[in-house]
């Protein structure tokens, strides 16, 4: 059985990790979607807003049977070896992520050896999304329809109405 877990804040999750997901599916058997912690991130969503909604797509998309949710608030590779998995997914988009995706692997490696971070390549649909982006676009009056699943993009809409009364 090939394990592997992708982390990530999923503020929210967005299409583009719904890709790397496919993408990844098709080497692992198992993947655990992590939610993990990234200190330099506030989040918009809370840990149980963003795994109800992640729960939700995996549902909607039939990946419930090879795709969990986990959180974890420490270290990637202590995650990993608790859990006894080898191996940490990360997507791939051109110019912008290299350099800090490199660092992250590097760091991990430095950390526990026996971990390897393998990089699936986003969609080029996808190249230029992020979680950010989306939030600003919305907050702004624009539509984010083709970027996050319907209950995500409801569930936005939401709250950035309950935080502009
Ligand atoms: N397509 C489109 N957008 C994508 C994408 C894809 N395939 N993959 C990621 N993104 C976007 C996300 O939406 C996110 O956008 P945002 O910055 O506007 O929120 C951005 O790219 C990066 O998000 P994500 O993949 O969720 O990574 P992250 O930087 O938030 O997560 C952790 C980093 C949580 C994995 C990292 O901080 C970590 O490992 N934390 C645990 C503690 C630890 O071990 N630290 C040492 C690690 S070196």
């Amino acid at each position: 059985m090939k394990k592997a877990i992708y982390p990530g804040t999923f503020d929210p999750l967005t299409y583009g990790h719904i890709d790397i997901l496919q993408r990844s599916l098709k080497i692992f058997d198992k993947i655990t979607i992590l939610l993990a912690k990234n200190t330099q991130k506030k989040t918009f969503f809370n840990l149980e807003e963003r795994r109800s909604q992640i729960e939700d797509v995996l549902k909607e998309y039939q990946l419930d049977d090879r795709v969990d949710i986990d959180s974890f608030n420490g270290l990637l590779v202590d995650y990993c070896q608790q859990k006894e998995v080898q191996v940490i997914i990360r997507g791939l988009r051109p110019l912008v992520d290299f350099e800090y995706e490199f660092e992250m692997a590097m760091t991990n490696r430095g950390l526990n050896e026996n971990v390897e971070t393998v990089f699936i390549i986003t969609d080029q649909k996808y190249f230029y999304l992020r979680s950010t982006l989306i939030k600003d676009i919305l907050r702004l009056g624009g539509n984010v329809i083709d970027s996050v699943p319907q209950r995500i993009c409801e569930d936005l809409i939401k709250k950035i109405q309950v935080n502009n009364e």
